[in-house]
């Protein structure tokens, strides 16, 4: 049976560097990422179909997976338990209020050693790849939410584009304290949060970005924030800029692990850190750029 690793129960994406337990309970030393298996160099993004049943502990996730009925029915069912028992009314406040400093406590805690260097950045988004190209021009990337600066540092360490310039943010001080020494001519990194009323005028001018990367940032947002969020996004975006988005899906493993009483709201959630996760489905960033864009 698959334990969670309380790391692992934080954040799946961290599990990429970490171990793994075997069917046979014994710990293997995962040499795969979470997107790809780079043991075989021609393997894409894609192509990891579970086809023989035994080699399902092989990897922490399967390309193509179909839920059955049952498996579905099973999911649906956790989370209604979950949410027919939610966090009691008047301790939600407590999580709803200041989520910031759950944030600074956790990089208190952890510095920048929890998050891993985000290795799937190449494959996923290659048009964040192709702005480190010598001859990819101005290009302007903010990344929200930074954390440790995980995708930002990666970026950095293969620029070949004199023109390349990011700005990173997080709400937490504490993350954009840890970040390590970073050349000023290339990036930039300060304390905002994405749900104020405004964009950051003193760092980045209206409409002046290219690529806009938010890496299981909005899932730590309430749901009442989002709307505010994703107009600071576009307020800053260039008309035809990116948004390159990854974030938590419905039903993930990590939702269904969660205990009773730890429901905000559907499908949104409080970690025993107190730092809140969303579980988002596939149409929902569809659904607030239209709304911004017909309002
Ligand atoms: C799960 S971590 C991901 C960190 C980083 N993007 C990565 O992939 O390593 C979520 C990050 O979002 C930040 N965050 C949450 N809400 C935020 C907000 N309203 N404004 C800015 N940053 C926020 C947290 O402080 C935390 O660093």
């Amino acid at each position: 049976m698959l334990q969670a690793t309380e790391k692992e129960y934080l954040d799946p994406t961290i599990t990429e560097d970490t171990t793994t337990p075997s069917s046979d309970n014994t710990k293997l030393k995962k040499d795969w990422s979470s997107v790809r298996d780079i043991r075989q160099e021609t393997n894409t993004f894609g192509t990891r179909l579970l086809e023989n049943k035994d080699d399902v502990w092989h990897h922490n996730a399967w390309d193509h997976v179909e839920w059955n009925e049952e498996q579905e029915k099973a999911a649906k069912q956790k989370v209604s338990l979950q949410s027919n028992n939610p966090m009691k009314l008047e301790d939600r406040q407590i999580f709803l209020k200041n989520p910031s400093e759950y944030w600074n406590t956790f990089y208190k805690h952890n510095e920048n050693k929890f998050f891993k260097d985000r290795q799937w950045l190449k494959i996923e988004f290659p048009e964040l790849h192709h702005t480190t190209n010598s001859e990819s021009g101005n290009q302007k990337i903010f990344e929200i939410g930074c954390g440790a600066g995980n995708t930002m540092f990666p970026l950095l360490s293969i620029n070949k584009n004199p023109n390349l310039f990011i700005y990173a943010c997080d709400f937490a001080e504490n993350a954009v304290q840890n970040n390590k020494e970073y050349d000023l001519k290339h990036c930039k990194a300060f304390v905002w949060d994405l749900t104020n009323k405004g964009i950051p005028m003193e760092h980045i001018e209206p409409n002046s970005l290219d690529i806009v990367v938010l890496i299981f940032v909005m899932s730590a947002l309430c749901p009442n924030d989002w709307v505010q969020a994703v107009d600071n996004v576009y307020n800053m975006l260039k008309p035809g800029g990116l948004v390159l988005f990854r974030d938590y899906g419905r039903y993930d493993m990590v939702q269904l692990r969660f205990k009773e009483g730890r429901m905000l709201s559907d499908n949104f959630y409080v970690r025993g850190d107190g730092t809140r996760v969303y579980f988002f489905t596939s149409g929902w960033w569809i659904i607030y750029v239209y709304v911004l864009m017909f309002n």
